[in-house]
This record gives structure tokens, sequence and C-alpha cells, in this order.
């Protein structure tokens, strides 16, 4: 297997750079949800010194009724912090999903715009997971682990703020915890970041295992490997448990550990009150307070350490999403000016899907505007892989395509589009209304556009016996059309979207058949004023165009009229002998 070129990822730096970019265009949105959140978690922390002064006010025996102004208080702190919490988070939801939403949006919009060879080479699976697995990691982590962390973090850092306004010494007694807590943490990390990562590739390990298992029961049961398989399931489960209970030992002794600094810093704090309160430089209330401010820490510190995984894996999805939307687009055209008519001509073309394995070598292949050249050939000949490049899909490895004069590179993807069609040869049908089915190719199409399209290909006849004529719901789930149905409403989105070239590139229809015969005559009404390529498999088809270039191992080893390729006796005249035959025979 040749080595796959993984689609690009962003680094830190870049990934800041994008946030930044994506809070600045809801700045006001990310101003007033920081603020909300802020005002919540301050309001929250009033709690704390109103009980204290509760506390004062018990310990120095006030009556029942001094009490009432401090509890009123406390209610009215609850009430608010709840109200400005519930609009803050619902704030920060908000902008959460806007940001999200944007940042889908761009990529969604550059995957679709990649390359194909890009895709191809990366895998069509790297594109997938990052449209489907990491997008929901950062959903997620956008939903519920960032306001989480957020929250948590402000409250850290305004609980140690509102110490400090309390009495700094209480601060520095809380402050002791601190170097058992980094320590905590830098153990703590060493040793779980390769143990999760062995976790994850063991769990992997064992689902591939049972996919295995299962996925090829038949073959196992036929070879009586059912022990063997038993045993290795049996195997990579223990291994996927042994790592498991290792994890939870580590989270165990890991937050043992954090009890171990809450404990110090709490008895640090308690005994810096009872000093104080002995020697008179604080009240009974103001240590209640601060105690009541540490052990309220607890809570955010334990959540904002439980989240910082969840952070991580974010981040690591985040920037393969970020990765996609930087890839640059598409060259913007040096504006040379508009295809001058509706010729096309490739010169020397060469393509290879896979390094040194040519399927076209040295194409020369010139079209006047209004030509109907077929092109015929073996399977596997190239036949389609040119049309692909001449409609701009795919990217020539050496060798120019110009439409109307402009090579592709220079007119652009928008302008390529415009110029040239390609109907190839899986054509697909998409859900929804006939109507909207036509559509796609003509936004601005009204009805009676539809049913000229559809009259000229032939079509209008069964899309009217329909049950509902174009309002039918066609594609999956709706009406079954048949191949020969679906390839006419091609043609019909061909007439609408009205490029001057034209290629078609038509699903082998057997001669003589009525499908055939309809096709070749809806295909002859579609292509009328324009340029045409064709692909052609039956002959007949061939016979009737302006030229015919015949394709051989990616080389073009004849072209002419049919009439001059009959009298050259070469390949075309051995093909078209055994064709008439076959025909013949058939007929
Ligand atoms: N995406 C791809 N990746 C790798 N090889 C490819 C790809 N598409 C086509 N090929 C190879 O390129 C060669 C030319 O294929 P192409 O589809 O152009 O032939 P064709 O003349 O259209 O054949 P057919 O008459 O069967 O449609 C074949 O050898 C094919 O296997
Ligand atoms: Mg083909």
């Amino acid at each position: 297997m040749t080595e796959r070129e993984l689609l690009p990822v962003a680094a830190g730096p870049r990934i800041r750079s994008v946030l930044l970019d994506l809070l600045r265009q809801a700045k006001g949105r990310a101003i007033g949800s920081f603020a909300f959140v802020v005002g919540a978690t301050a309001i929250g922390l009033l709690t704390a010194p109103l009980l204290g002064r509760v506390v004062d006010l018990v310990a120095t025996r006030q009556s029942a009724a001094a009490l009432g102004w401090p509890v009123a208080g406390l209610v009215l702190v609850a009430a608010t912090s709840a109200i400005t919490t519930a609009i803050g988070v619902s704030m920060l939801a908000r902008l959460g999903e806007t940001m999200l939403a944007d940042l889908r949006e761009r990529f969604i919009d550059r995957a679709l715009g990649l390359p194909l060879e890009q895709v191809e080479k990366a895998g069509s699976g790297d594109l997938t997971t990052r449209v489907t697995n990491d997008v929901s990691v950062v959903a997620d982590a956008v939903r519920q682990a960032l306001p989480a962390l957020a929250r948590s973090v402000l409250t850290i850092v305004l609980t140690l703020v509102a110490m400090a306004i309390l009495d700094w010494r209480f601060l520095v007694a809380a402050l002791l915890a601190v170097p058992i807590q980094l320590h905590t943490v830098r153990w703590y990390v060493r040793r779980a970041t390769p143990l999760y990562a062995a976790q994850r590739a063991a769990v992997g390990a064992q689902q591939q295992q049972l996919l295995d298992t299962i996925g090829g029961a038949k073959t196992v049961r036929a070879f009586r490997l059912a022990d063997a398989h038993v045993d290795r399931v049996r195997e990579r489960s223990n291994g996927a448990v042994e790592l498991a209970l290792r994890g939870v030992r580590l989270a165990t002794r890991f937050y043992g550990r954090l009890n171990l600094a809450e404990f110090v810093g709490l008895s640090a704090v308690l005994a810096a009150g009872f000093l104080l309160v002995g020697a008179n430089l604080a009240t009974v209330g103001v240590a209640t307070a601060a105690a009541l401010y540490f052990h309220s820490l607890f809570g955010p510190i334990n959540t904002a350490l439980a989240l910082v995984d969840d952070a991580q894996a974010a981040t690591a999805s985040l920037s393969r999403l970020i990765g996609v939307t930087d890839l640059p687009s598409p060259a913007e055209p040096t504006r040379v000016g508009p295809p001058v008519d509706a010729s096309v001509k490739a010169a020397g073309i060469g393509h290879s899907y896979v390094d040194d394995h040519p399927v076209l070598r040295e194409v020369d292949l010139e079209v006047a505007p209004g030509e109907r050249v077929a092109m015929v050939g073996a399977s596997g000949a190239g036949k389609t892989t040119l049309a692909k490049l001449i409609a701009g899909i795919h990217q020539a490895t050496s060798g120019t395509v110009s439409i109307g004069g402009v090579p592709l590179d220079q007119l652009g993807p928008a302008a390529t589009r415009r110029a040239v069609a390609l109907i190839s040869q899986e054509v697909h049908v998409f859900s929804g209304s006939l109507a909207d089915d036509l559509r796609l190719a003509a936004p601005e199409a009204g009805d009676e556009d539809l049913h000229a399209a559809l009259a000229k290909v032939g079509a209008a006849e069964w899309v009217e016996a329909l049950p509902d004529g174009l309002a039918t719901v066609v594609g999956e789930g709706g009406h079954r059309l048949t191949v020969t149905q679906a390839q006419q409403l091609a043609l019909v989105r061909l007439v609408l979207a009205d490029p001057p070239v034209a290629i078609l590139d038509e699903a082998t229809a057997e001669a003589g058949s009525a499908g055939a015969k309809t096709l070749e005559s809806a295909a002859a009404a579609a292509l009328e004023g324009r340029t045409g390529l064709i692909v052609a498999h039956r002959l007949t088809q061939a016979a009737a165009s302006d030229r015919i270039v015949v394709l051989d191992s990616g080389v073009v080893v004849e072209s002419g009229t049919h009439d001059e390729l009959v009298a050259a006796g070469g390949r075309y005249a051995t093909l078209w002998t055994a064709w008439s035959g076959l025909r013949g025979h058939r007929w």
C-alpha cells in the first residue's frame, strides 16, 4: 500500500488565532457573556462573608432580630447569583454554538472544494472522521466541558481575590496547598498520558478483534477457528480491563493526593484563624468566611483538573478541523477574460492516478465550437479520465486543457463549471421532488422552463404520467426511476444549466434496446447548439458524430470521420466490423 498523505493539522498558535478571530467576530456577545459569568461568580462569593457575619452575631450573642439583614442578604445573593448565572451560561452557550457553526461552515466549504486528488491521497476516511468524530468532539467540548472549565477557573481566581480582600494572611495560609497540588498534577500527567493512550489503543484493538471475529463469522466457523478467535477476543479484553483498572487506581491515588493538599490548606487556614482570632486581629466570622472560601475551592479545582483531558481532546480535534479550513482555496484565476468561443483544446495531456502508472500519455485533442466528437476505446483506455480532465474535475498531471482559448487553471473553478458540464456514467438522483432535482442545475428556472427542458429531451410524457408530475418525490425512499429515466433527467439538467461545452460519458445501454434509442435521441437534442464530446459505447453514436477519436491504453491511436476511419482499415474499422456484425446478429 502506498503511504497516505494525511490532510494537514493546524499548530497551536494557529488554533489560538482562529479562536481569537471567531471571538472577535462575536465581540458583543463574548463580552456580554463574560461579564455576566464574572458578575454571577462575584455575587456568589458574597455568601461566605454574610455567613461569617451571622457567625459573629451569634458569637456575640446578639438578638435574633439582628440576624434579619444578613439572612435577607443571603437570600438575595442566592437569587441574584442564580439568575445572572443562568443568563451568563445561556449567553456563553450561544456564543459557543455560533463559533462552532461558523467553523463547521468554513470546514464544509473547504472540504467540498478540495481537489479530488488530495482527498484520494489522504484516504476518504481521513476526511470523514474529521467531519463526524472531530466535529462532535469539539461540539461536546463547546457545550459541556468548556463552560464548566471556564466557570471553575473563574471561581478559583475570584475566590482567591476575595480571600485576599478578607485578610491577606488567610490567603497566604491557603496557598500552602498549592505546591502539593502542582506536584500532584505533574505526577499524574506523567503517568496518565501514556496510560490513557495505551487504554485507547487497547480498546481499539479489542473492537477490531470483535469486528474481525463477527464479520468473518462464517469463515471462522467453516475453518473451525472459533476457539482460537474466542481466545484472542479474551486476551484483548483482558488487556483492556487490566489497563482500565490501572487507570482507576491512578485516579484514586490522584484524588487521594489532592485531598492531602486540601487537608494541609484547610488546616493552615483554620490554624491561621485560631491565631488571628486569639490575637484579636480577626473576628470568628472572618475566620469562618475564609474557611468557607477555601472549602468552596475543592469543587472547582477538581472539576477543572478533570476537564483538562476533555480540553486536550477538543484541542486535538480542533487542530484537525482548522487544518482543513486553512488549506489554500483553489487559486483565484488571473483574469485573462472569458472563453472567446466554445472550443476545447487539450494539449500534451498526461495523467496518473498513482505515481508511475500513467493512464493517459501525450493526448492532443482539438474540438471546434459546435463540433460533435466521439471518443471510443476499450474499457480502461482512459476515456472517462480524459472526460474528467477536460471538465476540470481532476487536474491533469501534465499538459493543459483550454476552453475557448483560456487554460482551465486561469479560468478558475467557478467559470469552468459554467463553461463545461460532464454527465457521468453514474447519475445520482437526489432525494426530493423532481422539480427540486432539476433546479439543482438552474435554481432560478420556472416551471415552464422545466417543462420545456423535459420536452426537449423527450421526457415530458413520462414525467406528466407520474403520480404528482413535477412534484413527485424521487430518489432515496421516493418514486423509483429507471436507469434510462435517471439518465434522461441528467440530460434535462444539462439543458437547464446550458453550458457551451458538454461531455457525455454515458452508461452502457444494450445496443438496440429501447432505452438506448431513447437516450441517443435525448442526447442529440440536449447537445444541440453546444460543443459535444461523447464517450460512445455504441458505435452508431460514433458514426453519427462529426469526428471520432480512438483511445487505446491512454494514447490517441486514430482520429477522423467515420468514413475516413473505416476506409483506413485500422483499429476503428475492426471495431466497426465487429460491431456491425454483432448488431446484425442482434437485430
Ligand atoms: N480513481 C482512480 N484511481 C486509480 N486508477 C484509476 C482511477 N480511475 C480510473 N483508474 C484507472 O485508469 C485507467 C483508465 O480508466 P478510465 O475510467 O478512464 O477508462 P475508460 O476508458 O473510461 O473505461 P470504461 O470504458 O470501462 O469506462 C484504468 O486502468 C483505471 O483502472
Ligand atoms: Mg469510463
